[in-house]
């Protein structure tokens, strides 16, 4: 049984003069082709092995990539990041490194948490996602990112990445076999001036790779920041996995494209946050949807000492209230 209960850190749009440039930027192509492309990707993607090339057959399907998966995988990151700038209050992030960037969401995600960015490098092997993430940037007026250096590069060949403040790898790692996401996850680290976050998808396989960096990142004296309290063993059994959801309102073509009524989908991904330096640390975190009734909450916590499950009822004046609010994904003081 994995934690699979529904819940979210909030509801999440692209900003407007993305959401404006996607239009754009999709206006002129016709719906149907649209939808046939965004159904081929997504076989595509069941397909996909960890040595494949680029999945991206056309410009129509990178569209279709964008208007599909942008607005969930910039839901995700953004609340990672905003996780971080809570637990982070001292540090300004002024450069960021996105590897396997696609069309610079994890980037455009970094501009909304980080007013201080400046400086954004993206490393990206698909040419024609590079072309879109830079058109959509400069139609955005988005300069932080349409001044942003862009590098066509395969990141299983690389020796040593730009070093940035902040890393990123945002759905990419779990793209890469074992041995070249090791090499990649390793270089990032070097890479990462201050903090490394990883993103991938709330699966068990997403979850399965974070737990190895994990491990790793902690032998290698990394800080671990989020989402986990403590740097001890992984309290969860083999069949559980780590995940927390975002809620994503979906645009009217987004809609058609997914064949969905549903006016929003919820993403789930894993993640994690890793700093070179001592940073705060969450005391608890909230790993299920809080089961809510009248006058009573039940959390599931992650905590120092390993899984506790946390009653509370409107008796218990000081902390009730909280209680009552709290969400799937929160830190738990
Ligand atoms: C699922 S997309 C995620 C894109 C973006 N980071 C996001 O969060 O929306 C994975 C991206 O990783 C890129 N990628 C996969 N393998 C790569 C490699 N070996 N070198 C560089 N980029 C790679 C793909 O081209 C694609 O753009």
């Amino acid at each position: 049984m994995g934690l699979r209960s529904r819940a979210r850190f909030s509801d999440m749009q692209l900003p407007p003069n993305l959401r404006q440039a996607l239009a754009q930027a999709t206006a002129q192509v016709p719906l149907a082709a649209l939808s046939d492309a965004a159904q081929d990707l997504s076989q595509r993607y069941r397909a996909q092995t960890s040595s494949s090339a680029s999945i991206f057959p056309s410009d129509v399907h990178r569209l279709a990539y964008a208007t599909v998966r942008m607005p969930a995988t910039f839901a995700a990151v953004r609340a990672v990041l905003a996780e971080m700038a809570r637990l982070m209050t001292a540090q300004q992030i002024e450069s960021v490194l996105d590897l396997g960037a696609g069309p610079g969401t994890a980037a455009w995600a970094a501009c909304d948490v980080f007013p201080a960015l400046q400086e954004i490098t993206l490393l990206e092997r698909d040419h024609g996602l590079i072309t879109l993430g830079k058109r959509l940037a400069q139609e955005a007026a988005e300069s932080r990112l349409s001044n942003a250096n862009w590098h066509k590069a395969d990141l299983r060949t690389q020796t040593a990445f730009p070093t940035a403040d902040l890393v990123l790898c945002s759905y990419a790692l779990g793209e890469l076999s074992g041995d070249a996401a090791r090499q990649v996850w390793q270089l990032a680290w070097q890479a990462a001036r201050h903090t490394l976050v990883i993103v991938e998808p709330g699966t068990m396989k997403g979850f399965a790779l974070l737990r190895t960096v994990r491990q790793a990142l902690i032998a290698a004296g990394g800080y671990l920041c989020a989402p986990c309290p403590h740097t001890a063993e992984c309290p969860l059994s083999a069949e559980e996995w780590c995940h927390f959801a975002a809620r994503v309102e979906r645009t009217a073509l987004h809609r058609r494209l997914k064949a969905g009524a549903l006016g929003h989908e919820d993403e789930k991904f894993s993640y994690l946050v890793f700093s070179k330096q001592p940073l705060a640390q969450a005391k608890n975190r909230v790993l299920r949807h809080p089961q809510r009734r009248p006058n009573f909450v039940q959390l599931q916590l992650c905590t120092e000492h390993g899984l506790e499950t946390l009653s509370v009822t409107h008796k218990d004046k000081e902390i009730w209230k909280r209680a009552r609010k709290i969400d799937w994904g929160a830190a738990w003081e």
